[in-house]
């Protein structure tokens, strides 16, 4: 299977006034093409730092993304947007839904922004819906849903346009058991059904174990790495060894 998406010593600082914060140190990490990786770590570690810079969203501080086949320091701005765009869904760490917009809309907006026409796609919008449970929901207002629903219509939302790549951070944090196992089950999908990659940065090793591969990070540097997962017991106990043994 090919890369869909490399980093090569991947390397961002903050600059904080006096204080430089090293948020990743030298990360290469290879996704191939319909792999799931789940990234786990402490706080702080550089998960959510990792996923924006290979989503584009912001640029390293040295060092190279590579999606798709395009190296992104070679594009300008409006090529990344475009890059982003079709081939790149986000579920961010806070959804960030647009508070005047319903449900439906707020899944549609992708589609909106690339200039699709709306009413081509309704059945999908239904769809993605109806599998995050909020079939019911759908001309509902993000404030008259509640913290995990709202999540659920940000997963929506990045499916939409069955991008290649999704990036999501922690998208089942905000959820009960039952909601994100659904949640989970739809990302895990998507990768066999529509051979769409997933990189998941998760906390929970039950979430991680459904990946294909989990990378453990620490202050900024990826350390350990479980492939080829099995059976998904063995793995929440593999992926639980490793945070125990590394003191994650
Ligand atoms: N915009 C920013 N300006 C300054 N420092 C930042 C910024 N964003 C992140 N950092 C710092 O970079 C480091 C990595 O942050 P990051 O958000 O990637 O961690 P994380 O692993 O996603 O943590 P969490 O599990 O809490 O979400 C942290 O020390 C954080 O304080
Ligand atoms: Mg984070």
């Amino acid at each position: 299977m090919s890369d869909i998406l490399q980093t090569s010593d991947l390397r961002k600082q903050y600059q904080m006034g006096e204080v430089t914060v090293d948020a990743l140190c030298g990360v290469d990490l290879a996704v191939r093409r319909g792999e799931f990786v789940a990234v786990m770590g402490p706080s702080g570690s550089g998960k959510s730092t990792l996923l924006h810079l290979m989503g584009g969203l912001d640029s390293p501080s040295d060092g190279e993304v590579t999606l798709a086949g395009r190296r992104l320091a070679h594009l300008d701005d409006d090529q990344i947007t475009i890059v982003r765009r079709r081939q790149v869904g986000f579920v961010f760490q806070f959804f960030n839904l647009l508070p005047t917009l319903t449900a439906a809309e707020n899944v549609a907006l992708p589609l909106l922004i690339d200039g699709k026409r709306i009413d081509r796609y309704s059945a999908r919008i239904d769809e993605l819906l109806e599998l995050v449970g909020l079939g019911q929901r759908r001309g509902h207002k993000p404030d008259q849903l509640s913290g995990g629903e709202q999540q659920r219509v940000a997963i929506a939302r990045a499916l939409v346009t069955e991008p290649d790549i999704v990036l999501a951070d922690e998208p089942t944090g905000n959820l009960d058991s039952k909601s994100g196992a659904a949640i989970l089950d739809l990302l895990r999908r998507a990768c066999d059904e529509k051979g769409q990659t997933i990189v998941m940065v998760t906390h929970d090793p039950r979430a991680a174990s459904i990946a294909d591969r989990v990378v453990f990070m620490r202050d900024g540097r990826l350390i350990r790495q479980l492939d080829n997962m099995g059976r998904q017991d063995e793995s929440v106990q593999l992926i639980m060894d490793v945070i125990a043994e590394l003191e994650l």
